[in-house]
């Protein structure tokens, strides 16, 4: 699609804590897929933000932003529709934070909601090391404000624990606007996805600290062995006592997650009527899983074993955004009243 015949633009970023797993991939890179057809797209790789808990954890960064750059391409986010790129190779951005973060008032992102979360996260630093809040760390929401705002895009995707963080951006593109005088900056909207999030093999939140995970980049023997810890119904004793999917926590789950409508309605009689074992029905789900990966997994190879040709795709992303930003950063500059 020509971009003047898309719908607007749209950025969204990604701190790199890791290889991403199946909960990103069902909640926020089959979204992102689907929205590079119909917007112009900026999908980056935060990696600023990234230091606002981990800045003295650097070890695996850059590893953490390659890998995040190939779980997207795998997913098949496709480079001539999209622009990947790097937070920190747009040097705009920061120029950005630097003119919000004037004007932004400190007990605005004091009360910031999401990050009482992080500072949690904090504390759970991989070394066991507990560093201290940081200047940086505060301004959270003010950077993630420039990077919206540095492209005064219409649309955000985002998760549904990022919508406090639009809404400071909000807030802090109104007040900009109210008092240099202008309409320079849109107030983006958070566009929401309403798949419900997909839960851990053990019931709890997916992420990789709890070892409940199935990453893309998993192999399939990896994977069959996790799903087989899945939880299934826990008042069910014997693989011919009546099962009840309902009651099923996570295996029944992630079969509505990945499989056809037929095969549920199969999975979810054969359970009630007592003809399905828990063991094989989760053997039947892994393969199925496995199954809708395939390609993405090949897919990841085949940019795992031509690093130039993911360099060539960030360095095109990077250059597009740099010039996008430039672009509006000029007249943030002249709103300002800089000189020039
Ligand atoms: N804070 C987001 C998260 O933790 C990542 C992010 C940073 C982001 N800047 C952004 C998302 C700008 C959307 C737009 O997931
Ligand atoms: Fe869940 Fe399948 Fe066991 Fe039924 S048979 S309880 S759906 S794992």
């Amino acid at each position: 699609m020509k971009e003047q015949q898309k719908k607007g633009r749209i950025v969204t970023g990604m701190r790199p804590t890791g290889k991403l797993h199946l909960g990103h991939y069902l909640g926020v890179l089959k979204n992102m897929v689907k929205l590079q057809d119909e917007y112009e797209c900026f999908f980056f790789v935060a990696d600023w933000h990234a230091l606002t808990t981990k800045y003295n954890s650097t070890a695996d960064l850059k590893e953490n932003v390659r890998n995040i750059v190939l779980d997207w391409l795998a997913a098949g986010i496709d480079p001539e529709k999209a622009n990947i790129y790097i937070q920190s190779h747009v040097l705009p951005t920061a120029e950005l934070h630097i003119y919000l973060s004037m004007i932004t008032p400190q007990n605005w992102v004091e009360r910031d909601p999401t990050l009482k979360d992080l500072v949690k996260m904090i504390k759970n630093n991989d070394d066991g090391s507990r560093p201290d809040v940081s200047y940086g760390f505060l301004g959270y929401p003010v950077l993630m404000s420039a990077d919206i705002l540095c492209f005064n895009v219409d649309y955000v995707p985002v998760g549904i624990d990022q919508v406090a963080h639009i809404e400071i951006t909000r807030d802090i593109a109104r007040r900009f606007n109210n008092i240099y005088k202008t309409d320079l900056f849109k107030e983006a909207k958070p566009l929401l996805t309403n798949t419900p999030m997909l839960k851990g093999v053990d019931g709890q939140k997916m992420g990789k600290s709890f070892h409940n995970d199935i990453k893309i980049s998993d192999d399939e023997e990896t994977t069959t062995k996790t799903v087989m810890k899945a939880i299934t119904d826990r008042a069910r004793a014997r693989k011919d006592d009546p099962g009840n999917p309902q009651n099923c926590e996570v295996a029944f789950e992630y079969w509505k997650a990945f499989a056809s409508e037929e095969k549920i309605k199969q999975v979810q009689e054969e359970c009630i009527a007592g003809k399905r074992g828990c063991v094989d029905c989760k053997r039947e789900l892994a393969a199925c899983i496995n199954e809708e990966l395939r390609s993405i997994r090949e897919r990841r190879k085949y940019y795992e074993q031509h690093p130039e040709i993911v360099d060539e795709i960030i360095r095109q992303g990077d250059e597009n955004a740099r010039k996008a930003t430039a672009e509006i950063l000029e007249k943030v500059r002249a709103v300002v009243g800089m000189y020039d």
